[in-house]
């Protein structure tokens, strides 16, 4: 089936779900209610806001408590062991709540349900779970959520991969000014550590044409930033049949009327050209950010994680975007205790952190993802030597930061302010073009704009400024 052909079958489905929705308000003398809950990237984030626009569309009120919920439907992470656990925990909670109302519907979705184990486990341990369904046939959500709402049993739909992208399926954004947009979906590069590839199936890029219209759509709907979303959107377009580099694609995104910021996440060093580092220098649109995943400075581990770059090129990259792009910001990535790193190996990633001088860094502990090589390996490390180390690597990052924030102080900058401050209604905070946050003097009326704002004074992870009047 082509795919504007599956398009119309969904929008059919939707209608078909709005009518059994509608018949059971009407019986209820109320909306059903329904909770979105995500875990993980931004680009869970953003199905999940397609996940809500369908939900919408078809008569659900959408809202935040997932406990008054009627429908709640989970879109998991499973990058990481932690993620998969707490989907666990939010699911044992509700399994009394299903007990005494057995009306209550239960959905599941996302990268865990990609693997196998936690399907056989859902199948034997949550059968009151009524919906589960993969990364690959989120765009058929409408047709399942129709099947969940005419049968009592479980529906469980995984898929393997899809060569399918959707277009034009109606979306529920979060933020009014501002929109995550995917550019490409899946992953090649296998890190040795990462079950991304596993449950993300391979690259596949979205046509520049499509993805242009999609922003144009989106400007017109009132957003002015954003951010377009792939695992490494330095290799973009690379497979389409007129393929096109990443950076060609930002110069046609640059040219949208209306729209007044582009970012991008997340860059993998080994792809990051020369040419877009020229296409961030000269832009006026593109945000002043680059996410840069180091994972380790040791070339020993990078080597076996399948990073494909050493120490040595990376810091040269560094030096590169910080000679052509002077006033970007820098972040990254880091894994503490991959199976066989010694103190020494954390030592070269330490090494990387003060010359790279991060302005933030998410560092994590390794966690063993079943079925990726790494996983295999048999110099897991003892938990409290990771720890050790972790904590090491985590007080190195913060003093650099710390070191690093300030650097904007006595400057005019631009905000897109995006809320009033949660501690201070007086307040209104709003985001910098390299992505710290800034609070100023403000009110609900700035949502949504950018404002030109004086540096003020520097606190921690943030800036306090003054609006220019
Ligand atoms: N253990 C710990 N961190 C991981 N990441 C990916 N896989 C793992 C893993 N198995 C981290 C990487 C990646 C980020 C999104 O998650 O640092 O960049
Ligand atoms: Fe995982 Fe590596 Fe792909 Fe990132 S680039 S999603 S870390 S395999």
């Amino acid at each position: 089936m082509s795919n504007i052909e599956e398009q119309k079958k969904q929008l059919e489905y939707i209608a078909m779900a709005a009518d059994i929705v509608a018949k059971k308000n009407e019986e209820l003398g109320r909306k059903l209610k329904c909770s979105v809950v995500t875990f993980g990237c931004q680009m869970n984030a953003r199905d999940s806001e397609k996940l809500a626009g369908i939900l919408r569309q078809v008569g659900y009120d959408l809202i935040d408590e997932e406990t008054e919920a009627d429908f709640v439907i989970y879109n998991t992470c499973t990058v990481r062991d932690n993620a998969n656990q707490k989907v666990y925990g939010h699911l044992g909670l509700l399994k009394s709540r299903v007990k005494k109302n057995p009306e209550l519907k239960i959905g599941l979705c996302g990268c865990m349900m990609q693997e196998p184990s936690v399907i056989e486990t859902i199948r034997t341990k949550y059968k009151f779970v009524s919906l589960v369904f993969g990364t690959h046939n989120i765009y058929k959500f409408a047709e399942l959520l129709y099947r969940m709402l005419s049968s009592d049993s479980q529906i469980i739909d995984i898929w393997e991969d899809t060569d399918q992208i959707v277009e034009d399926l109606p979306v529920e954004r979060k933020y009014k000014f501002k929109s995550g947009i995917n550019i490409m979906f899946g992953c090649n590069n296998f890190c040795s550590y990462c079950i991304v590839p596993y449950v993300r199936g391979r690259e596949r890029s979205r046509e520049p044409k499509e993805i242009v219209r999609e922003i144009e759509n989106l400007v017109a709907d009132g957003v002015v930033e954003v951010m377009l979303l792939g695992q490494n959107v330095n290799s973009y377009g690379k497979n389409l049949d007129n393929p096109i580099s990443f950076s060609e694609l930002l110069k046609e995104v640059e040219k949208i009327d209306g729209l007044e910021r582009i970012r991008f996440m997340t860059s993998h060093p080994k792809d990051l050209s020369d040419d877009l580092i020229e296409v961030m220098a000269k832009s006026k649109k593109i945000c002043k950010h680059i996410h840069l995943p180091l994972q380790s400075g040791s070339n020993r581990v990078l080597q076996e994680m399948n990073r494909r770059y050493t120490k040595e090129s990376y810091l040269e990259l560094v030096d590169k975007i910080r000679k052509a792009i002077p006033d970007c910001a820098i972040t990254t990535d880091i894994i503490v205790g991959f199976p066989g790193e010694t103190a020494k190996d954390v030592d070269d990633t330490i090494d990387v952190i003060n010359k790279a001088q991060y302005d933030n860094a998410f560092t994590f502990i390794y966690s063993k993802r079943t079925g990726t090589p790494a996983a295999a390996r048999e110099d897991q490390l003892d938990e409290d030597f990771v720890k050790e180390q972790f904590d090491r690597v985590l007080s190195r990052v913060q003093e650099v930061a710390k070191e690093r924030n300030g650097y904007l102080v006595g400057t005019r900058q631009t905000a897109l302010v995006e809320e009033i401050n949660a501690h201070d209604d007086s307040m209104v905070t709003g985001r910098l073009s390299n992505n710290s946050m800034v609070h100023f003097p403000g009110d609900s009326s700035m949502i949504g704009s950018l404002v030109d704002v004086d540096i003020k004074e520097a606190k921690g992870f943030y800036y306090i400024g003054e609006s220019v009047k």
